[in-house]
């Protein structure tokens, strides 16, 4: 396969592209609920420490990785040595698995837009929430049929996805990304312009950016702003390093890197504004407190922001529609990275030819995703992100780190990108790549490992929380035996 015909269109086309991935449903409702759960405006402080010393530097690192190997993550791994493949497999094992239940929660942004249309979640929308819209189960041993309705749209997000990635990288993720991403920024802007002008709406925002600077000193805190970052800058999911390959070679790397971080985070802080300001009006037109309208995970966007609709003054069809409209585009905009991020790799290791990959890899992942659209698909999709993301996405971290840091040598991708680059980056950056990343991630770790075992996750009983670890380790295991499989790279291995 020649990578000539494997190329952006452009670099605006790549720099839409990868701030398509980083901006997904992470931006919009993650964000603002994790920053208010932990400290508020104080959360701005970890939040931007972890962007610097590792979300920006990380970044660099796989856009400059990608760039120079000219492979997925799999291939990238395997020209630094191909006994470290199997990092690059477990990186897109892990993204798989996310992409599972992503689209399912896509699936949901679109069945929204749909209720949106007529308010169908009525005066309750919790209830409708987990009763109508889900018909949650009571636990995780009662499964529940599967939801023909929510399997439809799974259908929808998948035949999309399939769509997009099966065109290729020009005519597919980058003509798709220039479509999703104004449209994605206009109907942001609409939403944030709409809650700032909500009476009320200051008194939500104060509370969003209010500090409490206690915050800073609970570990809890800065895990969630180290979590935050690496799921909202799509890193070690193989997505940044398969993007990147597909550049030419001499393309600025710093500079992409920044503006791809600082548009995402840019994003995420205005629509966080938006969202607190739609929050401060709900608090100001029922009398409840602030911290009694913003609700849980999906609960923002699937409970808080329908109750919100339900009581504008005007346009509520309109927001609503602009809302749920702007969640899905974001998701899909998300989804095709991770999409493309597992096809690659099936092309370099076996010589498959995209349409094949791409019929595999949508295929599977379809079936996959049925898991969660039973009655106790929220709690699968709660326990297995959890396992995926706690664990996986921080050990992944830490291995790329210290593999490209100290195995395959720091200063050598920074000479490899800074005679390419508009801005040069100096020996801080080897610095945060060999000691600051790495250490983090095992205290981390750590940390997580302490909580799990003190306090079982979400209150689960154990036996549940099972499919957590198995689903992680049967990936790890996975991952070792795809690198002992033969490949088919032929010669790619040798063109570094
Ligand atoms: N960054 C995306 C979001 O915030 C999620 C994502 C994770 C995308 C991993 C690609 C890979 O929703």
């Amino acid at each position: 396969m020649e990578q000539s015909d494997n190329q952006w269109g452009s670099r605006l086309g790549f720099i839409l592209a990868t701030i398509g991935s980083a901006v997904g449903l992470g931006n919009i409702w993650r964000f603002s609920y994790v920053a208010y759960e932990n400290g508020g405006g104080a959360f701005l402080i970890p939040y931007f420490f972890a962007l610097l010393t590792t979300g920006i530097p990380l970044l660099i690192l796989e856009f400059s990785f990608g760039q120079k190997m000219r492979g997925s993550s799999i291939l990238s791994f395997a020209k630094v040595d191909k006994k470290w493949e199997w990092v690059g497999w477990w990186s897109t094992l892990v993204t798989f698995v996310l992409i599972t239940y992503y689209s399912v929660i896509i699936s949901w942004s679109f069945k929204y837009l749909y209720y949106a249309f007529t308010q169908a979640w009525g005066s309750n929308p919790e209830s409708f929430l987990y009763g109508t819209h889900l018909g949650l189960t009571s636990g995780l041993s009662e499964i529940g049929g599967i939801n023909g309705s929510i399997l439809g749209t799974v259908v929808l997000v998948w035949i999309i996805n399939f769509v997009i990635i099966y065109n290729g990288i020009e005519a597919g993720l980058e003509k798709a990304s220039k479509i999703f991403m104004p449209v994605l920024a206009i109907l942001m802007l609409i939403i944030t312009f709409r809650g700032i002008t909500l009476p009320g709406a200051m008194e939500g925002i104060n509370k969003f950016l209010e500090p409490d600077f206690t915050a800073l000193l609970d570990p809890k805190v800065w895990l969630a702003a180290y979590g935050q970052i690496f799921f909202t800058l799509s890193i070690c999911f193989g997505v940044m390093i398969t993007y990147a390959s597909y550049l030419p070679k001499k393309s600025d790397v710093v500079n992409n890197a920044f503006i791809t971080s600082l548009a995402n985070c840019g994003f995420s802080f205005i629509v966080g504004i938006g969202v607190f300001g739609i929050l401060g009006y709900m608090s100001a037109e029922t009398g409840q407190p602030i911290q009694d309208v913003v609700a849980q995970s999906i609960g923002l966007a699937f409970v808080a922001f329908p109750k919100a609709i339900n009581m504008l003054p005007t346009f509520q069809t309109t927001l609503g529609v602009i809302f749920f409209l702007a969640l899905a585009i974001a998701g899909i905009s998300s989804s095709i990275s991770m999409v493309e991020a597992v096809v690659a790799p099936l092309m370099d290791k076996f010589g498959l030819s995209r349409k094949k990959a791409a019929v595999i890899v949508c295929g599977l992942g379809f079936l996959g995703s049925i898991i969660f659209t039973t009655g106790a698909g929220l709690y699968f999709l709660d326990v297995i992100d959890h396992y995926n993301m706690q664990f996986g996405v921080a050990i992944i971290g830490m291995l790329e780190a210290i593999i490209l840091g100290w195995y395959y040598r720091a200063e050598r991708l920074r000479n490899f990108f800074n005679p390419i680059s508009n801005f040069q980056i100096g020996n801080w950056w080897d610095i945060m790549i060999k000691y600051v990343t790495p250490l983090f991630l095992i205290v981390m770790l750590g940390q997580s490992l302490i909580t799990e075992f003190k306090q079982p996750y979400g209150g689960y009983p154990l036996s549940g929380l099972k499919i957590g670890w198995i689903v992680a380790g049967a990936l790890l295991i996975t991952s070792i035996i795809l690198n002992l499989l033969p490949s088919k790279y032929n010669g790619r291995l040798l063109d570094k």
